[in-house]
């Protein structure tokens, strides 16, 4: 078991397009998702890319508690997903705004549009293809680990900069961003 320090924006690694994974098996991946995951929980977060542990691969993970699955939504939660390789194409046109923070970026929070629907596929850690629709949280967790794959950070998204800012702040203040 290790936990793994996390880049933080401002790290170039952050900013790197990662390069595909040739082998699944390998040790070293096997290695890394491990540690990725015991990453992932001690920092109790929802997605963790490779890059925010400062390797330049592409390999994801998240999930989604029950507890963030709207009631108008087809997921009941998912659990730990890894995804090597990902690919992601948009379902339709509809575009849905919603509140995001990153590990990478501690303590801040912004608002940003995401895809409402969308298919991604990809390898799990046995090198098994996985292939899913996803909406909602599901669809912006995705979206937002695949974008660090690409070298993008959420802050890029952002349209609206007054909808960013230090999560205190923004709890202190939530009739500033309605
Ligand atoms: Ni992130």
């Amino acid at each position: 078991m290790a936990i793994l320090k996390i880049a933080r924006m401002g790290h170039p690694v952050l900013r790197q397009p990662a390069a595909a994974v040739a082998d699944p098996a390998s040790a070293e991946i096997q290695r890394l998702i491990a540690d990725m995951k015991d990453t992932l929980a001690d920092a109790e977060g929802v997605g963790l890319a490779a890059p925010q542990v400062y390797v330049s691969q592409a390999v994801m993970m998240f999930f989604v508690p029950p507890s963030r699955t709207a009631a108008d939504e087809d997921d009941d939660g998912v659990p730990l997903t890894v995804l090597i390789n990902p690919e992601i194409e948009a379902i339709g046109e509809e575009t849905v705004g919603g509140w995001e923070g990153c590990l990478s970026i501690p303590g801040l929070q912004g608002y940003v549009s995401r895809w409402a629907r969308i298919r991604y596929r990809g390898l799990d850690a046995k090198g098994q293809r996985i292939e899913r629709e996803a909406g909602g949280f599901h669809a912006r967790v995705v979206q937002h680990e695949y974008d660090h794959l690409m070298g993008v950070l959420y802050p890029d998204r952002i349209t609206d900069h007054a909808r960013f800012g230090f999560v205190e702040e923004l709890r202190r203040h939530p009739s500033a961003i309605d």
